[in-house]
């Protein structure tokens, strides 16, 4: 795939990244991921919008060439500084010496500061427009979905929208630009996991971002990963609606850590009573063993969390902190959420859990309500305060009969 006109006047220039293992060093990336980067040709002038990852400028050069010959583009609207999309931005000003860099203030105070670039910048505000010649870009500025430059561009014309991170996933593209074109379902739990390890924590913001643009005509949304949404319109904007409002599913997802196996035990007794209870959506993720990501992921979409550990060095167990941090980070809110884990001489992990999620506001400021602890192995009665804690989670989970 090199490229291709996927709306008229609007070609799909983007590269697809099989081989880097971790998304910001961080977050895994069984398939792959795509950089998405577009050109926009009016009559008069010709716009790249996006960038690339630095290590893919070459073949974003051999892209652009396709469609566009020996021409250059005028200008490249950088929609988020972020180096996935703009670290290439000096070797794009050396492939097109004449390239305008578009941006906001804070977008070009990023320019400078990143890649000392002063001159052949032009700054845009909220609203402003740039004729390309029969298509017309227009600026809108969304802070904070991802960063605090990122912004969004329109094209009334063709109602199409380059939305940045926004309505991203991670999954490299499967030969198909458009969703019109391919099986969405492999994206569709890539677009969890992207949003809650990267967006996760501006839900506010994206909030404000919808708002924003929910007047504009859009029959096309570009983002800088993933498929070009076109069919799935209304189903990609109610993920992205409902997880920045920190709505749930019901179900439960059952996060531990054990080193011995005896937190480990006691995870799935509660599984099989929340089972017996009538929840079908019960994950259960060992910390040391699922990476972050995917237990974020799972703790996005559902109601019911419930975090096991056991005190270690007199504090939680290293792997369960590093997920109880990445809470309190994202100040995840609206779950519903207990506590259980193993110690042998001075409980410390449930009271370092519902501290952290306190200072996360993930909990309120009392703590975690159901913190189930027992010293040495699980015996009958620890086994029976965990059947306690399923069943309050379920009562607490499940709506009433009758509701709907
Ligand atoms: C490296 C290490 C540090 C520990 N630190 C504490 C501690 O500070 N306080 C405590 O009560 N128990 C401590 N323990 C005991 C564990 O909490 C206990 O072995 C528990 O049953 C382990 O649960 P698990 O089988 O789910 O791994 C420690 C155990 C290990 C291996
Ligand atoms: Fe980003
Ligand atoms: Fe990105």
């Amino acid at each position: 795939m090199n490229f291709k006109e996927f709306i008229p006047d609007i070609f799909y220039v983007g590269v697809n990244d099989r081989t880097t293992s971790l998304f910001e060093s961080l977050w895994p990336l069984p398939l792959g991921v795509s950089y998405n980067s577009y050109l926009v040709r009016g009559s008069s002038k010709i716009a790249l919008i996006d960038g690339v990852s630095i290590s893919e400028c070459e073949r974003l050069r051999q892209n652009i060439r396709n469609v566009i010959g020996a021409e250059a583009p005028d200008y490249l609207i950088i929609n988020h500084m972020e180096p996935d999309h703009s670290g290439a931005i000096q070797v794009i000003r050396s492939f097109f010496p004449h390239i305008t860099l578009v941006g906001n203030a804070k977008t070009l105070e990023m320019v400078k500061g990143f890649h000392g670039i002063t001159d052949g910048v032009l700054c845009i505000a909220d609203g402003d427009t740039l004729d390309l010649g029969g298509v017309t870009l227009r600026f809108h500025l969304t802070p904070m979905v991802h960063w605090p430059e990122t912004m969004v561009t329109y094209v009334p014309e063709r109602a199409t929208i380059f939305s940045g991170d926004a309505f991203g996933c991670f999954g490299a593209l499967n030969g198909a630009i458009l969703d019109s074109d391919t099986d969405v379902e492999p994206y569709i739990p890539e677009m969890y996991r992207y949003y809650s390890n990267i967006v996760g924590k501006y839900g506010t913001f994206v909030q404000k971002a919808i708002a924003k643009l929910s007047p504009l005509d859009i029959k096309y949304i570009c983002p800088t990963h993933g498929p070009v949404w076109h069919d799935h319109i209304p189903r990609v904007l109610s993920i992205y609606d409902r997880l920045s409002r920190f709505e749930a599913e019901e179900g439960v997802v059952i996060a531990y850590g054990s080193m011995y196996g005896n937190t480990a035990e006691v995870a799935e007794v509660i599984a099989s009573r929340l089972s017996e209870r009538g929840i079908r959506s019960i994950r259960i993720h060992d910390c040391s063993r699922t990476p972050l990501s995917y237990i974020l992921s799972d703790i996005f979409r559902y109601r019911g969390l419930i975090i096991g550990a056991p005190t270690y060095s007199n504090s939680l167990f290293p792997p369960v902190e590093a997920l109880v941090q990445a809470l309190k980070n994202r100040e995840v809110r609206g779950r519903v959420i207990s506590t259980f884990g193993s110690f042998t001489w001075a409980s410390q992990s449930m009271k370092r859990i519902s501290q952290v999620l306190v200072e996360g506001k993930n909990v309120d400021p009392e703590g975690v309500a159901i913190a189930v602890d027992f010293k040495h192995a699980p015996g009958d009665e620890a086994i029976q305060r965990a059947i306690a804690l399923a069943d309050d989670m379920a009562d607490r989970i499940l709506a009433p009969a009758g509701a709907s």
